[in-house]
């Protein structure tokens, strides 16, 4: 049996819709782990939610390359600001998907 044009297209709206579901459901895995990551020891500096506290910068709705750029950054030991020390004996310790999630999770809030 042939496959007309309008077949075709059910085919592919089925397969896009299927993709597109198992890519949010892990997108939002991502920012679930992120959240608790971020809530073992980021938040002790940067506050609840990432919203900053004091001195502290707040991290919530930064642009996640801009989030991941900082944090490899910081754990290669560049200095960036003047407290970057901080943020390097924090960085260091995390790996490319801890990276990765509190992007996720951080670029998610506001
Ligand atoms: C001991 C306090 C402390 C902890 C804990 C800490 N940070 Fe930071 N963070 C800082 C300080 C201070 C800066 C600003 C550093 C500078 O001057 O360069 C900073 C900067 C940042 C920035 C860059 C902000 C900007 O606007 O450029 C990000 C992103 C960030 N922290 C994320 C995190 C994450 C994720 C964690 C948990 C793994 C974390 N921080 C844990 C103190 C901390």
């Amino acid at each position: 049996m042939l496959l007309n044009g309008e077949k075709l297209l059910k085919i592919f709206q089925l397969v896009c819709a299927f993709c597109l579901f198992f890519a949010s459901i892990s997108f939002s895995n991502d920012i679930d782990e992120g959240n608790e990551r971020f809530h073992k020891n980021c938040h002790n500096c940067h506050g609840k939610a990432g919203m900053g506290v004091a001195s502290y910068p707040k991290v919530a709705g930064l642009e996640p390359e801009y989030i991941i750029d900082r944090l490899n950054r910081y754990r290669s030991g560049e200095k960036i600001g003047s407290n970057s020390g901080l943020m390097i004996s924090m960085a260091r310790k995390l790996t490319d998907r801890e990276i990765d999630i509190l992007a996720a999770y951080l670029s998610n809030i506001n």
